[in-house]
């Protein structure tokens, strides 16, 4: 696991979306898994900045979803597909057509989550999977306890995690659902590269607990240590509780440059 310390949110963006564009000069076609809240806005702008000063080419690009809300309408503002298509798909000039992602409204939730991890397969898998982390842990929307090599399945949310998504339906807890789809951690650990983006203190135990504490359920996160090639970016704040932190600014600071993350 490849522990990047950056000071800000921004340099955090810019240094995923610099992965994604060496990802994409060298694999034009690559699935992008993509994740939804706050965090990960600077690395769609940046990456969109990329796609707008011509330096990379995205219009073979594809793009996968990693959890949706059960029963919000796919047009709903808030349905993660809605959301996925505002702030990625319409900034990189990429189609729906070369989008892919869970049905939230289907009749048969399980049946939907099997086929989206059949279609997973079916394009090739993940070549770099974007994921935020949340302060209990999660990531997609595994909540604590989750198996770890689980598949794409229907999860319930905590109640901390409908309190921290409040926000995007107006400060309104009981209109947060209670139900989701999300990608599995066995099934987030079948892409090639993963990158869990954190920032701001609020994150720090969690990141902490991912990445110093022992591999367990209770912090899904820390999954990522049996993964070959994941690589945590975070700020100041989110880094502040890592013990490591030095070590871990030595280790990036002494890298070859072509080497990337
Ligand atoms: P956030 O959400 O980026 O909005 O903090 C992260 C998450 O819950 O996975």
């Amino acid at each position: 696991m490849e522990v990047v310390i950056v000071p800000d949110a921004k340099s955090g963006g810019e240094l995923v979306a610099e992965a994604m564009a060496r990802l994409l000069r060298r694999k034009p076609d690559a699935l992008l898994g993509v994740a939804t809240g706050s965090t990960p806005l600077p690395v769609y702008e940046a990456l969109a900045a990329h796609v707008h000063a011509g330096d990379v080419d995205v219009s073979r690009a594809r793009i996968a979803q990693l959890d949706e809300y059960v029963g919000l309408p796919a047009e709903h503002p808030e349905s993660y597909r809605s959301v996925l298509r505002r702030e990625v798909l319409e900034p990189l000039g990429i189609g729906m057509d070369a989008f892919m992602g869970p049905d939230g409204t289907a009749q048969d939730v399980q049946g939907a989550c099997e086929a989206y991890d059949r279609a997973l397969a079916e394009a090739g898998g993940v070549d770099l999977q974007l994921l935020g982390i949340g302060t209990d842990g999660h990531i997609g929307f595994n909540e604590p306890c989750s198996s770890l090599v689980s598949r794409t399945r229907i999860k319930t949310l905590t109640e901390q995690t409908r309190v921290d998504n409040a926000r995007f339906f107006d400060g309104d807890v009981d209109a947060v659902p209670h139900h989701v789809i999300t990608q599995g951690i066995g099934t987030i650990l079948e892409a090639r590269h993963v990158v869990l983006l954190a920032t701001g203190e609020a994150k720090a135990d969690a990141v902490a607990a991912s990445v110093e504490g022992a591999v367990a359920a209770m912090c899904p996160a820390s999954a990522l240590q049996l993964h070959p090639h994941a690589t945590v970016v975070v700020d100041e704040g989110a880094a502040s509780k890592l013990k490591l932190a030095d070590y871990f600014r030595h280790t990036f600071a002494s890298k070859p440059d072509w080497q990337g993350i």
